[in-house]
């Protein structure tokens, strides 16, 4: 495939403050003289600030680098990791078309893609929400057939998998990636034949997808401020630029108290008689998660299932570092379901 610059390019490019800081901060990992090195990680760092590569964005890592652009622009578009024009506002899908899974039903899934999305790659849906490209082996072929939606994996698809993905990000959501039918990882599909053992001190998740529902960023845009930045290979915490503060209450202001959002639920002093559910059953609640839910006084699935909106948002509001994820992993009717399973 042509993999060309798009022909409608923005004037310019900037990296947000902090983005500028850890690209700046990843240059300085490479010894004198070799600091083109860094091109791949700060080109990614663009893409993800602003969903695709512009012209200016490729010029802008060149210059930060001291290359010629051409230098630039071949890494570019050479690796389709890159998108050279505008992708969906929520999602781009990449379905792998390679051999195993063309064989378990690729083009079932780019069939999906077509109708849900736009009947030719590349071309943003018409609510521009969402594109899509189908790509070569992406390296998870035992679980195929799979995409990469943003920056993770989601495998073992099926073309009604795929619709039901689209239609969770679309309303919303982020789906938890990794495999969608039920496995943990690539173990054959009728279990373990051998280290039968390997469920000792495993996460709920794989470690690839436990890592993506920590981190929360597989379709969002990052202006940089989401993770402190650090330098470990030079010693010590890089130096931020500032962010910017709210401003202070004034004499003639009265300060307003800081509230959460929403309305806090009925807690609980700690787990009934009965003892607490493992509320890691619910898709997106990892061990960490789970001990900040109980901490909060949340030990069952009737509780979570019991919020309101209101109540939702006060906790999506208070979970520090995971914030938003119960509106984005709808716990509610995960905890519903699990609820009504234990009550029959
Ligand atoms: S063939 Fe699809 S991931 Fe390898």
């Amino acid at each position: 495939m042509l993999r060309r610059l798009h022909p409608d390019q923005p004037d310019t490019f900037a990296f947000t403050p902090d983005n500028l800081a850890w690209a700046e901060g990843q240059i300085t990992k490479y010894p004198e003289g070799r600091q083109a090195s860094a091109i791949i990680p700060i080109l990614w760092r663009a893409q993800e600030q602003e969903g695709w590569l512009s012209k200016p964005a490729i010029e802008a890592v060149a210059d930060m680098l001291g290359l010629s652009y051409i230098r630039a622009l071949e890494v570019a578009t050479f690796y389709f990791m890159f998108q050279l024009q505008p992708v969906g506002k929520i999602a781009h899908i990449q379905v792998c078309g390679t051999t195993s899974c063309m064989i378990c039903g690729a083009e079932d899934l780019v069939a999906v893609c077509k109708e849900k999305i736009a009947p030719e790659p590349h071309a943003l849906s018409a609510d521009g929400n969402f594109s899509w490209e189908e790509v070569e082996c992406l390296g998870s072929c035992s679980n195929a057939p799979m995409a990469q939606i943003g920056k993770d994996y989601y495998e073992d698809l099926t073309a009604e998998r795929v619709g039901e993905i689209i239609d969770e990000l679309a309303a919303g959501s982020v789906p938890v990636p990794g495999p969608q039918n039920g496995r943990y990882a690539a173990e054959p599909l009728k279990g373990l034949t051998s280290l039968t053992d390997y469920d000792s001190g495993k996460t709920q998740y794989n470690a690839s997808v436990q890592l993506a529902v920590d981190i929360g960023d597989t379709v969002k845009r990052i202006d940089g401020t989401e993770v402190p930045l650090v330098m470990p290979w030079q010693g010590k915490p890089a130096n931020k630029p500032a962010r910017p503060r709210p401003p202070k209450a004034t004499a003639t202001a009265a300060p307003q108290p800081v509230a959460s959002e929403g309305t806090k639920p009925e807690t609980l002093a700690q787990a009934r008689d009965s003892g607490a559910d493992d509320l890691k059953k619910i898709k997106g609640i990892g061990p960490k998660l789970e001990k900040m839910l109980n901490g909060m006084g949340f030990f069952h699935f009737d509780q979570v299932a019991a919020w309101t909106a209101e109540e939702i948002a006060w906790v999506d509001d208070n979970l520090e570092g995971f914030k938003g994820r119960v509106s984005r992993d709808n716990w509610v009717k995960q905890a519903r379901d699990l609820a009504e399973d234990e009550a029959t």
